[in-house]
């Protein structure tokens, strides 16, 4: 049985990355997921497997070597799948020291944790090791309206402090790969969408705030492109990438679905309003109104577009949801959880929206 380490598997695409080995590997696994429960941490997302026999738990941050290397010191970890980190753009710019801190530090925590337990006295590594690094596309800069992608090859041009902590962090991994030979991938993915999402990312902060008839916060002039993936896509190329991949390649995963924000949210209104019962209440303010256009985030990146050639050329994986589909699963999803936005969007959520939006 293949052990896996996951770290940030408390959060959105690590929860959802978590049920999907669960469904594809059933008996023939066992994940540990190690997550410190940050704001974005919801245990919430996992109450479905917690009780399994070969899944556990552990409180800790990644940062913290000591409680990392007891890990790797009780478990033979066969995997390790890094997702932790803080992730929200618009935080990073006004906070990005712990940016830096998570995901700078906390990678090469985990990069020296994971070499120290796999390597061998002659330099070489145990067989069949493998460590995973999630990153992002953002780390390439921004495009063109007009035209390009981003490829494997293309310069790094991080501009938030979320995207440079990222792109240092994908550096580190390199830097195993080239000095130590270390057993390692990176796939740098489009934005993600469907269940468990936290309400502060476009498309579930949109869907909260038009079923509670609040604005909806266009940033600039909502023509910034985003390459919309759903999150099940990325689960399964994370998979098909560590176990068919090349070792110390990198892979881009992206949708194919290029959109501006506007029409995402033309979507979303669309979508609500052919779900929804006739009889629902929401639908009288469901509406174009709603949507408000609002002061520009700083260095806003303007377009982010993925060519996942590579992925399809050598491992066969290509996104299967199309958008109409995906976001329809994903609100239906939100319908049915509407408990999981409450507990979401209570307490410490409320102050950051406060923040935020106050006088834009
Ligand atoms: P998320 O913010 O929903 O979840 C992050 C998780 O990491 C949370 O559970 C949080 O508690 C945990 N965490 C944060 N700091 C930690 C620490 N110091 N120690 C241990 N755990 C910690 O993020 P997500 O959207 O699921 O993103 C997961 C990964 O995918 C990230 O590395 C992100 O950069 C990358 N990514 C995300 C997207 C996207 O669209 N969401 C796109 C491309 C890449
Ligand atoms: P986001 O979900 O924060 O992802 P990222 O910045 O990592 O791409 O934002 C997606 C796009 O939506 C981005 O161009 C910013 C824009 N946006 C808004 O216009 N309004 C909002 O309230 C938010 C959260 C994002």
């Amino acid at each position: 049985m293949r052990t896996y380490l996951v770290t940030g598997g408390a959060g959105f695409i690590g929860s959802n990355y978590i049920h999907y080995m669960f469904r594809k590997y059933d008996g023939q696994i066992k994940i540990i997921n190690v997550d410190a429960l940050t704001y974005a941490g919801n245990l919430e997302n996992l109450k479905d497997i917690e009780d399994r026999e070969n899944y556990c738990f552990i409180k800790a941050d990644i940062c913290d070597k000591a409680a990392i290397e007891e890990i790797f010191a009780k478990h033979e970890i066969d995997r390790v799948v890094h997702f932790a980190a803080e992730t929200h753009v618009d935080r990073s710019i006004p906070n990005p020291e712990i940016f830096v801190q998570t995901n700078v530090m906390g990678t090469a925590v985990m990069l020296n944790c994971a070499k120290a337990a796999w390597e061998l006295t002659d330099g070489s590594f145990q067989a069949d090791k493998k460590f995973l690094h999630v990153s992002t596309d953002e780390v390439y800069g921004s495009l063109e309206e007009d035209g390009g992608y981003f490829y494997e090859t293309t310069p790094y041009a991080p501009h938030s402090p979320y995207s440079a902590s990222k792109a240092a962090a994908d550096m580190l991994v390199k830097s195993y790969i080239d000095t130590y030979q270390f057993p390692a991938n990176i796939t740098n993915c489009s934005n993600n969408y469907g269940p468990y999402q936290f309400p502060e990312k476009l498309i579930p902060l949109m869907l909260n705030n038009a079923l509670h008839g609040k604005k909806l916060p266009v940033y600039g002039d909502g023509k910034n492109v985003r390459d919309w993936l759903y999150v099940d896509d990325h689960a399964k190329a994370i998979d098909m990438v560590q176990e068919q991949g090349r070792l110390g390649e990198t892979y881009n995963i992206g949708g194919h679905n290029e959109k501006q924000n506007i029409e995402i949210i033309h979507i979303m209104i669309d979508t609500l309003l052919e779900m929804l019962p006739e009889d629902d209440a929401r639908r009288k303010w469901i509406n174009e109104d709603l949507i408000t256009y609002v002061q520009d985030r700083k260095g806003h990146d303007r377009r982010y577009a993925i060519a996942p050639d590579k992925i399809k050329a050598e491992i066969g994986w290509e996104p299967e949801t199309m958008f109409a589909d995906g976001i329809k699963k994903t609100i239906a999803w939100y319908f049915a959880h509407e408990d999981w936005m409450e507990n979401a969007t209570s307490g410490d959520y409320q102050k950051y929206y406060e923040q935020m939006y106050q006088g834009k």
